[in-house]
């Protein structure tokens, strides 16, 4: 079967895109990277998909009169790969409408906490402000409200006594680097429906579905 085509937009270290190119690296993943885009030159992320032998795009947001005009941009670079999902990765642009709606249920994110919970900025010193005992990550598909939409996977960290938001960030960054190839994996398994503003996974076991404990079996 044909492996879906990832187009990775990415602003920064790309520890999860590093994280995605090497699940795509095994022959027996069913995706590969078709793309890297950055509207930031020089991000780490670009070199890495540099190391990897991959095709790698920047297109710098400020050469654009518009974000209607980037995002134009950025649509027919991903079309011209012939990108089938979209992975935001740490992607420091807010997307317009236009943009979500083109890639409805073709396009995912991750971000570090359990969602619905701390959305936008900082959210691992909002767990720590909140006092909770458990966070995480969550890959979703991406909606027009910032850090919401479906969500596909789920990964749980303790939050210890002594965390810093550094420390805990490590942590769960630890979860996000096998969370992200999970969703993507049972994408391109063709595992998932969206029905209203679930995500529904089918077939495989169940526990490594919709809650992953790193670390803990199974
Ligand atoms: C990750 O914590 C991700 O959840 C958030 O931005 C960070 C990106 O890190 N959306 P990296 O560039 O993948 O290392």
């Amino acid at each position: 079967m044909a492996r879906l085509r990832l187009g990775v937009l990415v602003s920064g270290r790309g520890s999860n895109l590093q994280a995605l190119i090497d699940a795509c690296s095994d022959p027996d993943f069913p995706a590969e990277v078709a793309l890297v885009l950055s509207n930031v030159a020089g991000a780490p992320a670009i070199e890495r998909a540099r190391r990897a032998g991959l095709p790698t795009l920047v297109l710098p947001h400020r050469d654009y009169a518009s974000r209607a005009e980037f995002d134009g941009a950025v649509h027919a670079a991903l079309a011209d790969a012939g990108v089938g999902l979209v992975c935001l990765a740490g992607f420091m642009r807010l997307l317009t409408p236009g943009f979500v709606d083109a890639w409805r249920d073709r396009m995912v994110n991750i971000h570090p906490s359990l969602l619905p919970a701390f959305k936008g900025l900082h959210p691992q010193q909002q767990a720590l402000d909140a006092g909770v005992r458990v966070s995480g990550c969550t890959v979703h598909f991406v909606r027009n409200e910032m850090d919401s939409g479906p969500i596909l996977v789920q990964a749980v960290v303790p939050v210890l006594p002594d965390d810093t938001a550094e420390i805990l960030a490590d942590r769960i960054l630890g979860a996000e680097h096998a969370a992200y190839p999970l969703a993507v994996r049972l994408i391109a398994e063709g595992r998932v429906r969206v029905e209203g503003e679930r995500a529904i996974v089918s077939g495989g076991d169940w526990r490594a579905v919709p809650l992953m404990v790193p670390g803990a079996g199974a």
